[in-house]
């Protein structure tokens, strides 16, 4: 916990959990049994170093209970962490003041599904896979959704502006958000947008609360768009002997093939094992360094065929070793679960570890690349990469060698996130592309961002939240 600003918060009294049971009823509030409040102590980050107990976690089940438990939290000064699936990566979702964390687990309802419009309407704790499946009959489906689509939450999405496999075409999920119910933090129910592909009605606040990682209020229904759903679609696994010549080739592939791909992934090889390890999957992959992983889509399959072949030759001529397609669903979603299950299989493979999550500019990405491999060979410590390469936005994890102590890491960690922070500001980049900032990248923001636009950053918070009790500890300090 962070006890300079803790003093601020009153905490959860026994007339405060009355309080709450009386809104929610009492099997929905979880206090005391630290065996039960554990599970919403830590999102997804490896390690222990970032979690932090809650004193209390509610289950609501309306948009008007969330918005009695705020307006509570709010009177009494208690600070409120809004929660997902727990599945994010920066810490989003963690109480570091503890309080009361506000699980949307029960809000998981699909309201409507509008194929006049193109729209969906559903609750924050509807899983973003089940989007998709329900879409299914209707030929549509919702592009916005992140690698962790089987289990996050669409809340959880809206509140980190997730990003993911498919961003290159069909960009991240801020672009599928046209409206939002959102219990702000004086707890006053407010809708913003709505079905509309166009408005500018007043300032965007549908935008300024998607990616504003749960400090600006609560999220409790959200209209999506939807697209048709592409008939056909093929994966190439395109291998490379190198990083260096893979990164190399996405710039190259995006600007002149003519071809736009879905999805254009990188692996090094050691992310690749280590999901093949975790999985009991075996590809072929001797001699290769690093592969693609690139999907194309579309309405006719002539065209998809076109266009596969098209990108398979811009990789040959990069340098691909070799190229297998992927053009039935059983293969595609074989190398789709290895790309997927990498961060879980490098999550168990170290206890002390960083996932980095940075973007640039997309054809500066060699540039990272190459920077991620400097420092690690400065610093001793690994740094396997892997991501969405042709988003600009690639992961590292840097991991220390097995005998530095957890002392040892943690001083000079830092060295290594503003060695790499610097590099990734000169290029025009930011230290996050869809993880968000949370409490694990909170010390960073000045690296890439001026005072002043920290300042306007605070200022927005102050007059949404002015007592600071909506995710307190996240994104920055008020
Ligand atoms: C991924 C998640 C970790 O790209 O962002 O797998
Ligand atoms: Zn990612």
């Amino acid at each position: 916990m962070n006890t300079a600003s803790a003093g601020k918060y009153r905490p959860v009294s026994a007339a405060v959990i009355a309080a709450l049971q009386q809104i929610v009823g009492e099997a929905q509030v979880l206090y005391q049994d630290q065996d039960q409040l554990v599970e919403f102590s830590h999102d997804e980050i490896p390690g222990t170093h970032y979690r932090t107990m809650p004193e209390a976690v509610v289950f609501p089940a309306t948009a008007g209970e969330v918005a009695a438990v705020v307006t509570l939290a709010n009177q009494e000064r208690i600070p409120l962490t809004p929660r997902g699936a727990g599945s994010g990566l920066s810490g989003g979702a963690v109480p570091v003041y503890g309080g009361i964390v506000v699980s949307t687990r029960r809000l998981n309802r699909i309201l409507e599904i509008d194929p006049g419009n193109m729209m969906i309407t559903v609750e924050p704790g509807v899983i973003a896979n089940d989007v998709n499946e329900r879409l299914q009959p209707y030929g549509l489906f919702y592009a916005g959704y992140p690698m962790s689509m089987e289990t996050c939450y669409i809340g959880g999405n809206v509140a980190e502006n997730a990003g993911g496999g498919k961003a290159v075409k069909y960009g991240v999920t801020a672009r599928y958000v046209l409206g939002l119910e959102v219990v702000l933090p004086n707890g006053t129910v407010v809708e913003l947008g709505g079905k509309l592909i166009k408005d500018v009605t007043g300032y965007n606040l549908v935008q300024l609360m998607v990616g504003s990682e749960g400090t600006l209020g609560i999220v409790t229904k959200v209209i999506l768009k939807l697209l048709p759903r592409p008939k056909y679609q093929a994966d190439l696994l395109c291998l490379f002997r190198s990083s260096e010549e893979a990164v190399a080739a996405v710039p190259k592939i995006l600007t002149e093939s003519g071809v736009l791909p879905a999805s254009l992934e990188f692996m090094d090889r050691s992310g690749f094992l280590e999901a093949c390890r975790y999985l009991n999957e075996s590809l072929p992959c001797q001699d290769c360094g690093a592969m693609l992983l690139i999907s194309v889509d579309g309405f006719e399959q002539e065209q998809v065929e076109k266009d596969y072949d098209t990108i398979g030759t811009y990789c040959q001529n990069a340098g691909a070793s070799e190229i297998y397609v992927a053009d039935n669903r059983a293969d595609s979603e074989r190398l789709w679960k290895i790309r997927r299950s990498i961060p879980e299989a490098f999550s168990l493979a170290s206890k002390l570890q960083s996932g980095e999550d940075v973007v640039v500019p997309p054809a500066m990405i060699p540039l990272v690349a190459e920077t991620f491999r400097q420092i690690a060979v400065k610093y001793g410590v690994s740094m396997p990469c892997y991501g969405h390469a042709g988003d600009g936005n690639l992961h590292a994890r840097i991991t220390p060698p097995a005998d530095w102590s957890e002392e040892k890491w943690l001083r000079i960690l830092p060295d290594i996130l503003r060695e790499l922070y610097a590099v990734v500001k000169s290029a025009g980049g930011r230290i996050s592309g869809e993880h968000g900032i949370g409490h694990k990248r909170k010390d960073y923001m000045q690296c890439v961002l001026s005072p002043e636009y920290l300042e306007l950053l605070r200022t927005v918070k102050k007059a949404f939240d002015p007592n600071n009790i909506m995710n307190p500890g996240k994104i920055f300090d008020c």
